[in-house]
């Protein structure tokens, strides 16, 4: 029976164990969309914490593709380095480092969040003109008129996820997951409450999925089948117009036929006008997450709400999912994966610690007594 300290394969890549950090945005970029010490300080100091997946935020395939313009961004060969110098670090750590591509459609072109959150109008210096499948503004605090996508504009984009993509391995990224969730461009373009196109790309579900499927041609083109290439997907809007879950799970088994290795569920956020809005309950994406495992037959990664140590750990062992991402989680402690393995008294938790540190901590006397960690909670 796995546990959350096991080794996970997928493809030709092994994690030491089943705990990733979630891709996070932090609008610490220059406008040049490069990473930076900020980067390398968060990202290094999370795999030496024991992470054994590690995904720095959503990198955008297009300028027009970010957050905002603190965001970083793979549009050309000049953002490469500062890429590979932090996942370096990463594996220098012993963690794996992955890379999620997006681009954020009509919820691009946005304030930082402690600047306000609120959409930049198109003509301000730090705002552009947001695109998406139709001509529908989010509304909110998003409330500026969308483009609707050309055929060309779309074929474009998958273009610019495979020349993303390509510029990721080059930077050595070993797991490259889509970002088609959270109400950005993949996430609009499966929503009726985003997508009223009349063309192949709106209307039907098969219709609406097709921006996945070419987009994952394109990527699966320059990316090598040794190495896992996922996808964050949508599994409800909570919306009556919107994606339900059961289209979801079938969303799912098309794109596994069609060539993901692991599916990434989370949530639509193609609407502020939610039904019950679930994020606060504890665990609450595993549920169909294992639902969507059992049925479709794809491994599986959820995250919200997944950082106590004795839930995570279990969702692994009764083999409900495959990993556990944790977004908070790993903001609140580096140290997450040897705090849990202590608290779930693991057999030697500073293992997980780069060599450099642990040999100390487990080779001087009284190390124990000198750490400073907390006793676990638990009593092994
Ligand atoms: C500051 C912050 C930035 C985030 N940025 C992204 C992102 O770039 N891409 C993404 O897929 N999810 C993003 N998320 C969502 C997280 O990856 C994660 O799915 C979510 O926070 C739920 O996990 P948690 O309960 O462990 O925090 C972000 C979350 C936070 C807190």
């Amino acid at each position: 029976m796995p546990d959350l300290f096991s080794p996970y394969t997928l493809k030709g890549v092994t994690l030491r164990n089943r705990i990733a950090m979630s891709p996070m945005t932090m609008y610490r970029s220059e406008p040049d969309g490069k990473m930076n010490d900020f980067h390398l300080m968060l990202m290094g100091s999370r795999a030496a914490g024991g992470f054994g997946l590690i995904f720095p935020e959503q990198i955008a395939i297009t300028p027009d593709g970010r957050t905002s313009t603190s965001c970083a961004g793979l549009w050309e060969d000049e953002q490469i380095e500062s890429m590979a110098r932090v996942v370096r670090m990463i594996k220098d750590m012993g963690a794996v480092p992955a890379i999620q591509l997006g681009h954020t459609g009509r919820k691009g072109s946005e304030q930082k969040p402690w600047e306000g959150k609120l959409q930049i109008a198109p003509d301000h210096p730090d705002g552009w003109q947001v695109r998406g499948p139709s001509p529908i503004p989010y509304g909110g605090r998003f409330p500026y008129p969308v483009h609707e996508l050309t055929v060309d504009e779309i074929h474009a984009l998958h273009r610019a996820y495979a020349a993303a993509a390509k510029r990721a391995l080059a930077a050595g990224f070993e797991w490259l997951e889509m970002h088609f969730a959270h109400g950005y461009l993949g996430a609009s373009f499966f929503s009726p409450l985003a997508n009223q196109r009349t063309d192949a790309y709106g209307g039907t579900l098969e219709n609406r999925l097709r921006f996945h499927r070419e987009a994952l041609d394109a990527v699966r083109a320059v990316w090598p089948e040794r190495l896992p290439l996922t996808m964050r997907l949508v599994t409800d809007d909570y919306h009556e117009d919107g994606v339900q879950f059961d289209e979801a799970v079938w969303a799912v088994a098309q794109l596994k036929n069609h060539g993901i290795d692991l599916a990434d569920l989370s949530i639509g956020l193609n609407t502020d006008d939610m039904r019950e809005p679930p994020f606060s309950r504890a665990a609450f994406m595993v549920e169909r997450g294992s639902r969507v495992r059992r049925e479709v037959g794809i491994p599986v990664a959820v995250s919200w709400n997944l950082g106590q140590p004795a839930v995570a750990n279990q969702v692994i062992r009764e083999e409900l999912v495959d990993l556990v991402f944790l977004g908070r989680p790993a903001l609140a402690n580096p140290h997450w994966p040897i705090w849990a393995a202590r608290e779930l008294a693991h057999e030697d938790p500073f293992s997980l610690l780069p060599r450099d540190w642990s040999w100390w901590l487990k080779n001087r006397p009284g190390s124990e007594n000198s750490h400073g960690w907390p006793a676990p909670a638990i009593a092994s």
